[in-house]
């Protein structure tokens, strides 16, 4: 009896060692989605509890200490985040979160990017002046509004259609006029305003897309998460130059998956 007692107890370290290591593997890698980690949502939503000066001031700390801290340079990248009302893009439930160091909840399963990813995807974009710009995996708009504080063009397609039209009218209303949204599936990007200076991808394929690269214009860049679903993808960087594309690997993410039938 004892001895049973003994290896019930042996194997009860064992499981508990083992989801020790389990919970504490990645750590350190950038992150980003966790979307099954978050708790559920509260069933109440939470009022704000900061209004003027106080969201300014919520902003200004998330770029410095969030996204400056962690090496962003560009200054119109920096503007850009300074600009965007990103509490203007979360759920009520969430507005407290709303400059918070992490993704979150936008109904669907989806979610609002963490903001220094957000930053940081941008920067590699490299965006100059006059750039026409596709983003493929909306969400709730507030990439695509980033987007449009650096450049006048930018075209953004979502798969979900709840998500499509909520982040249209969202985009409109808060003035991002120079914003085009359509729910498509990005797989294959948005060939009726092609060819493109810059594509950003929100979501990850497992496989790098051929007509997002067909869609690129020569000397244009496109930054991509590309692995597989539920695990940590490469942050791909690929540089079009004529015929020929350069690829560069920024490290681990994890996003939600690309969905679709492809
Ligand atoms: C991480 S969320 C995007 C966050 C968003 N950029 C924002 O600022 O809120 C990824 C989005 O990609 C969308 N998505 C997944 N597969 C897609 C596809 N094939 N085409 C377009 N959008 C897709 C998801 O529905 C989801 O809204």
């Amino acid at each position: 009896m004892r001895r049973k007692v003994t290896i019930v107890l042996a194997l009860g370290l064992v499981l508990l060692l083992a989801l020790g290591v389990y919970l504490t593997m990645g750590r350190g890698k950038v992150k980003e989605e966790e979307v099954a980690a978050f708790p559920s949502p509260s069933p109440t939503p939470t009022e704000a509890p900061w209004e003027g000066d106080e969201v300014g001031r919520l902003r200004e700390s998330m770029v410095r200490s969030q996204i400056e801290a962690r090496g962003v340079k560009d200054s119109q990248v920096l503007e850009a985040v300074r600009s965007a009302p990103r509490h203007e893009f979360v759920l009520p439930r969430y507005l407290d979160q709303a400059y918070a160091d992490r993704p979150l909840p936008i109904g669907y399963g989806q979610t609002i990017s963490q903001p220094y990813i957000v930053a940081a995807m941008t920067e590699l974009l490299q965006i100059e002046e006059g750039d026409k710009i596709l983003e493929v995996g909306t969400g709730s708009g507030y990439q695509a509004a980033v987007l449009a504080e650096v450049t006048d063009e930018v075209y953004t397609v979502e798969i979900i259609p709840g998500l499509a039209e909520s982040a249209a009218k969202r985009l409109k209303q808060l003035g991002y006029t120079q914003v085009q949204a359509a729910n498509l599936d990005g797989y294959y990007g948005w060939e009726e305003h092609a060819p493109y200076n810059a594509i950003i991808v929100t979501c990850a394929p497992d496989h790098m897309p051929p007509p997002l690269l067909e869609q690129l214009k020569d000397g244009g860049r496109l930054v991509i998460p590309v692995g597989p679903p539920g695990a940590y993808q490469s942050l791909w960087l690929v540089k079009r130059e004529g015929d020929e594309f350069r690829y560069e690997n920024w490290g681990g993410v994890a996003f939600v998956p690309l969905t679709g039938e492809h």
